[in-house]
């Protein structure tokens, strides 16, 4: 008796199904359904995402998320989350398998222009923590060109593959953020005739870095010797962002534009016009401030960051996660006190750090100033008590007994 041939897979005969297609051996089956069910698990299996089943925020996600822990800036939340969704948008894209049909996307990095103090580094570091990827902070003025005193551009990757913990996968798709990076500009030519190591010579050695190319990245930190332990990483996914306040960059983008319209006079001096003009900023602008040309190619995404006024300083103190006045609050609260400040404290406080001219940073300059002689009273004070701030009582005054006695210390 002959028997019934039938599907391996689905157990079905030949006469439930328009094929079947036996095996070279001739022992096994499959039929026509099974062969379309297997070519979809094999499609599905050709797209993993980004490796590490990367699920990508939206940019509106990326931005309400940012929104959580940076205040205003909103023009710089909404570029840099579309700067980073595509950024690893095309990295999925780059990881399926290619066609002959398949575009390869290039890499945009992106340079953030603004005063000290008002999120550009946030920002940066707020991104890589929203999308779980590692995070490097580096400063372009401790970099030296290859061979001199300093650090070799090479050290960029090294902090982001020990901030990885060594996962060479995950490092190669972090974010790096190469602050202070107006520092390294170009002096000016014929000003000096020693090779410029730590100006040109370090955008010459980024270049190849922020392009995407394999690196030899030394495993050990420390002095650099010939024996060392090297590891060959790749920067074809990692998102570069520079930042820097680019002080003069402004009066190099009004005097352009003051040339382009003809003989028209700006009757505001430069210095009134803080950052107004940073977000026309041009790549003959950059190349004019003493970046490279090469350099500002490979930097195309160009964000502009505001400076802080009281409001935003007012608000920084008190909405975002972790902000200072609940710092501060955790601080009392370890001593049994709850601390409280009115409104017209916080507007103070703000003023004060405005005057600083050092952004958001200089609130907690402020803070700890004016908060000195009570946190120094703190132990001594028995727990359950309210101390309550406002405009009046957070005058700095110079005797301690006098400044503690004036504070609105009541017993709950
Ligand atoms: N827009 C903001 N919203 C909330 N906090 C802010 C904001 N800007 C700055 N801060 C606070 O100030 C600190 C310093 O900001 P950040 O390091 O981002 O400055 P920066 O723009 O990188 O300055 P620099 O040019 O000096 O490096 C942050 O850690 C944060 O606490
Ligand atoms: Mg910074």
């Amino acid at each position: 008796m002959k028997l019934e041939t039938v599907c391996s897979f689905c157990g079905k005969s030949q006469n439930e199904v328009k094929r079947l297609v036996a095996s070279p051996d001739g022992v096994s089956f499959i039929c026509d359904n099974c062969i379309d069910i297997c070519k979809e698990i094999v499609k599905e299996q050709e797209q993993p995402i980004i490796p590490n089943k990367f699920v990508l925020p939206t940019p509106k996600q990326l931005k309400t998320e940012l929104d959580k822990f940076i205040i205003g800036q909103d023009n710089a939340k909404r570029a840099m989350a579309v700067a980073v969704y595509n950024h690893y948008k095309r990295l999925n894209h780059n990881f399926t398998p290619s066609d002959e049909n398949k575009v390869e996307l290039d890499k945009s990095n992106v340079l953030i222009l603004g005063p000290t103090g008002v999120g550009k580094t946030l920002i940066a570091r707020t991104l890589a923590r929203i999308l779980k990827v590692p995070f490097a902070n580096i400063d372009a003025t401790t970099l030296t060109e290859a061979g001199y005193v300093g650090d070799d551009v090479e050290t960029v990757l090294q902090k982001l593959l020990v901030n990885a913990n060594y996962d060479i996968k995950k490092a190669e798709m972090g974010i790096v953020y190469i602050d202070e990076i107006d520092k390294i500009a170009k002096k000016a030519e014929g000003r000096n005739l020693s090779r410029d190591v730590s100006g040109e010579g370090v955008q010459q050695a980024l270049l190849k870095m922020l392009e995407g190319s394999v690196a030899t990245v030394p495993i050990s930190q420390g002095r650099k010797h010939p024996h060392q332990e090297v590891i060959e990483m790749n920067t074809n996914n990692i998102l570069f962002i520079c930042g820097g306040a680019f002080v003069k960059l402004n009066s190099i983008i009004q005097e352009r534009q003051t040339y382009h319209s003809l003989g028209f006079e700006h009757e505001e001096k430069p210095e009134n016009q803080t950052y107004k003009f940073a977000k026309q900023v041009c790549p003959a602008d950059l190349i004019e401030f003493g970046l490279i040309p090469e350099f500002v190619g490979r930097l195309p995404v160009v964000v502009s960051l505001d400076a802080l006024d009281e409001d935003a300083l007012v608000q920084i103190l008190k909405t975002p996660k972790n902000s200072l006045v609940s710092q501060f609050q955790t601080i009392f609260k370890m001593d049994g006190i709850d601390l409280k400040f009115e409104d017209d404290a916080l507007k103070e406080i703000a003023k004060r750090a405005l005057a600083l001219n050092v952004g958001a940073r200089g609130l907690r300059t402020v803070l700890e100033e004016a908060m000195l002689d009570i946190m120094y009273e703190l132990p001594n004070n028995t727990s359950g008590k309210t101390i309550v701030l406002n405009s009046k009582n957070l005058k700095p005054s110079y005797s301690v007994q006098d400044k503690i006695s004036k504070f609105n210390t009541v017993a709950s």
